[in-house]
C-alpha cells in the first residue's frame, strides 16, 4: 500500500467509488454516477475519497450534506435525511453536517484510513463553523446478540467496551456520543436489523453549554471502556 491521500471527490473517482461500494455492500445497490454527481453538484466540499497514491485506487470514501435540523422531526430515517440518497435537501444555511456514508475497502481496514477520512470531515466542520456532525451508525454485529438483548442494551455494552462492534466502536473512537437507538432507520441493513445508533460529534469551537443539554444519560460513555 502506498501513501493514502484524502481529498475531495472528483467525477473521475465515480467508477472507483462504485466498485468500492459493491465490495463493501455486495447485497445493496452501489453508489452510482447519478447519485455521486448529485452530491458533488450540491456540496463538493462534503465529498471525500481516500486514494492509494501508488495505484490511484479509491480505497475509501465519505459523503455528507448539511441539514437545518429544525426542518426534521425527532429522528427520521436515512432516506429522509438524504432525500433518497440524492442530497437534494442539502441546506448550506444549516449547522449540522450529516454523515451519509463512510466506507473503507475491506482489504485495507484497521490501517487508519477511516480515521483519516474522519479527520478531514471534522476539519471541514471547523472550517465552515458548523455546530456538529450527526449520523446514524450501523450496528452490524447486533444480529449475533438479538436473542439475548435489545438493540439499546447492545449499544450500551458497546459504549462501555463490554462488546465491540465493527462500525459503532469505530465511530466512538472518532469522538462521537450516542444520542438514541432508532428502529427502522435503514431499510436494507439485515445485520443491524435496520437499527441505528444515532450519534453526534460537537464542534467545541462554537458550541454553547445548551448544545449538549439534550443528551440521554443512559448513553453516557465510560471513557475507560472505549
Ligand atoms: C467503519 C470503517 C469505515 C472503519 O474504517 P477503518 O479504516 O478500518 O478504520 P480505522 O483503521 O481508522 O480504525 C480506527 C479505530 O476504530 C476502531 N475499529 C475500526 N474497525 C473496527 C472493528 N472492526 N472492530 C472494532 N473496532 C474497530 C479501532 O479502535 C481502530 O483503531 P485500531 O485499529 O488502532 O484498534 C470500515 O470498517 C468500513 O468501511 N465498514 C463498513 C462500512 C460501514 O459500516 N460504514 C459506516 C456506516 S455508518
Amino acid at each position: 500500500m502506498g501513501n493514502i491521500v484524502v481529498r475531495n471527490t472528483k467525477a473521475s473517482d465515480f467508477d472507483g467509488i462504485t466498485r468500492l461500494s459493491r465490495t463493501v455492500y455486495p447485497d445493496s445497490a452501489p453508489w452510482t454516477a447519478p447519485y455521486l454527481a448529485s452530491h458533488l453538484e450540491r456540496f463538493p466540499r462534503g465529498q471525500f475519497v481516500a486514494v492509494d497514491s501508488d495505484t490511484g485506487a479509491v480505497v475509501g470514501m465519505a459523503a455528507s450534506l448539511i441539514l437545518s435540523w429544525e426542518d426534521y422531526g425527532h429522528i427520521e430515517s436515512y432516506g429522509d435525511f438524504t432525500d433518497g440518497g440524492l442530497f437534494t435537501n442539502h441546506d448550506p444555511a444549516g449547522r449540522t453536517l450529516y454523515g451519509a456514508e463512510v466506507m473503507v475497502d475491506p482489504g485495507q481496514r484497521r490501517r487508519g484510513i477511516g480515521s483519516k477520512i474522519y479527520a478531514a470531515r471534522r476539519t471541514l466542520v471547523r472550517d465552515l463553523g458548523l455546530l456538529r456532525i450527526r449520523a446514524g451508525a450501523r450496528i452490524p454485529d447486533y444480529h449475533r446478540c438479538e436473542r439475548t438483548m435489545t438493540a439499546e442494551e447492545y449499544v450500551i455494552k458497546v459504549i462501555h467496551g463490554e462488546l465491540s462492534d465493527p462500525t459503532l466502536t469505530f465511530q466512538l473512537r472518532q469522538g462521537f456520543d450516542v444520542l438514541d437507538v432508532v428502529s427502522d432507520y435503514f431499510s436494507n441493513d439485515a445485520r443491524s436489523r435496520d437499527y441505528a445508533a444515532f450519534i453526534e460529534w460537537i464542534n467545541s469551537d462554537v458550541a454553547a453549554p445548551a448544545d449538549y443539554a439534550g443528551r440521554n444519560p443512559i448513553f453516557r460513555r465510560d471513557r475507560a471502556g472505549v
